[in-house]
């Protein structure tokens, strides 16, 4: 079973293959417009379930699209209006939708649930994000750095703010890929150590500096991501805020940075929180670029786990 369920699960030499595809299937695309079928159609005749347990929209849509642009059937099953939201287990919502759909991808909370979906269905399944993880925009954010940039391998990375679910999943592709990462958040909200750990022995730099100005200094890449993920409790919202404050990527910060390093954000983007306009809407911002490519990166990714 070829499931996508995290980037440091998954081959080196698969996840480069992915990306490969997935930059051929962007260029021969070209400026065609978007509800055209491909000129191949690998997913003719097979249907995919989309599972969302928390809000999306770049997900949903990318993977719905990107169904349709190869040839098959999506649907997209919000996880409150399916019996999983009523009390359903996941291991019976595996096993009766691996009798109907080839492909499922699920949005969820834990790991666990995520795992436990991946044991008990009989076709591939998706991680399309989790509390601790988020590997498909991981493969957008590569694709994007080295469309603008070249090989990200021994590229130095800063991330802002919250050790979250993205900064997990950026974690686990620095040994995977090969970069330095560099994460500046408050010590509360720092990443797993186990994976900077992880990281660590695979031969990347990680370094953890509580100045966000020392981090950006030398980065070819500042990202940085929400101060309050759908699966934090809201009751921490203004706790965050206060913790995550000096971390926010705005001009001045950007200031202490190269000028020709990049900035990405996965969005959803709180506009004057993690991040101002300025750096969103500026020149070393590549974020509509990096939302372009979940397209990308999720057809390749499907293509992969189908084996087609
Ligand atoms: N970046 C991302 O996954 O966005 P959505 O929550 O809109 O899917
Ligand atoms: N860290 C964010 C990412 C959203 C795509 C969240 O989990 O809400």
């Amino acid at each position: 079973m070829t499931n996508f369920l995290d980037i440091h699960t998954t081959p080196t030499d698969e996840l480069r293959a992915i990306l490969d595809q997935a930059n051929a299937m962007k260029a021969a695309r070209g400026m065609r417009p978007k509800g055209t079928p491909d000129d191949e159609l690998p997913l003719q005749g097979r249907v995919v379930a989309l599972i969302f347990e928390k809000p999306s929209t770049r997900t949903r849509v990318s993977f719905d699209v990107g169904v349709r642009q190869m040839g098959g059937t999506s649907m997209v099953l919000s996880g409150a209006e399916m019996q999983l939201g009523h009390g359903e287990t996941i291991a019976d919502t595996a096993r009766v939708l691996s009798r109907y759909v080839d492909l499922i991808m699920i949005r969820t909370f834990g790991e666990d649930i995520l795992q436990e979906m991946a044991e008990h269905a009989s076709v591939p399944v998706i991680n399309g994000l989790t509390d601790s993880s988020h590997p498909c925009q991981i493969m957008a954010d590569v694709m994007t750095f080295e469309e603008h940039r070249g090989p990200i391998r021994g590229k130095r990375i800063a991330w802002m703010g919250d050790g979250n679910n993205v900064a997990q999943s950026f974690l686990h592709a620095a040994a995977s890929f090969g970069f330095h990462f560099t994460f500046s958040g408050p010590e509360a909200l720092d990443p797993d150590p186990r994976l900077v750990g992880a990281a660590r022995k695979a031969g990347s730099e990680v370094r953890i500096e509580r100045d966000p100005e020392a981090a950006v200094r030398d980065a070819d890449l500042v990202v940085t991501d929400t101060w309050v993920s759908m699966g934090d409790a809201e009751s921490s919202r203004q706790r965050r805020h206060n913790l995550l404050r000096p971390y926010q990527l705005n001009e001045r910060l950007m200031g202490h940075a190269p000028k020709d390093a990049l900035v990405m954000h996965c969005l959803p983007a709180h506009r004057g929180e993690e991040i101002t306009d300025a750096v969103l809407d500026g020149p070393q911002s590549v974020i509509f670029d990096e939302a372009e490519n979940r397209l990308h990166a999720q057809k390749a990714i499907m293509r992969w786990c189908l084996g087609v």
